[in-house]
């Protein structure tokens, strides 16, 4: 499934390039050279340097390598250790996102949550005091330190994302 989203943006993008070079905009040096330069960059500084006409293949060629860049960036955003992915990444996904490749998985969305209301969460399942069948089940094997440990974890993923991100 990814290779084909991804084999579809690369067509997109030879697609638009050919389109551009067929109407003799490619390479007449100066202005255009810029725009290949920069071509990775965001849409930011593009409108101040290129017309409206050409800005437009460019939002396109950035849309195209956008998803791309977020497809790449879903497979593995930021590292989570070993033991939340065997023992969680399942059903909240790799990225606490409650989802994988766009596709809803069983278990809520966890990134964004506080390392405090996880381990809330945790430990009411674990006395019953919350009902759930699955999460119940899992947490018989963890003891108290396991719980905060996950939850500290979980808690950090915001911070982890925004490093990748300034990092980039
Ligand atoms: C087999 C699937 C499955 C696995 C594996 C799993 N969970 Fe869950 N989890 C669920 C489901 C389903 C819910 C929703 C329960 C409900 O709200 O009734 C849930 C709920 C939660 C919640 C409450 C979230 C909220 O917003 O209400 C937390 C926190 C949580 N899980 C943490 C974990 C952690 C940490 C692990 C790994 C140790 C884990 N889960 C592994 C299925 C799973």
């Amino acid at each position: 499934m990814k290779n084909i989203i991804v084999a579809f943006f690369t067509l997109l993008v030879l697609a638009l390039m050919a389109w551009t070079a067929s109407g003799g905009r490619a390479y007449h040096g100066g202005e255009h050279a810029k725009v290949i330069e920069d071509f990775g960059d965001t849409m930011t500084n593009a409108a101040s340097t290129t017309k409206p006409e050409e800005k437009s293949d460019r939002e396109k060629e950035n849309e195209a390598l956008g998803a791309l860049r977020d497809k790449a960036g879903n497979a593995g955003a930021f590292k989570v250790s070993q033991e939340y992915k065997s023992k969680c990444a399942s059903c909240h996904g790799v990225n606490g996102s409650g989802e994988q490749n766009g596709k809803k998985l069983m278990g809520p969305k966890l990134f964004g949550q506080s390392s405090e209301a996880i381990y809330k969460n945790l430990v009411d399942f674990k006395d019953g005091r919350k009902e759930n069948m699955i999460m119940k089940g899992l947490l018989i094997q963890l003891n108290e330190d396991d719980l905060k440990r996950f939850s500290d974890e979980i808690g950090e993923f915001p911070d982890r994302a925004k490093e990748i991100q300034e990092n980039n």
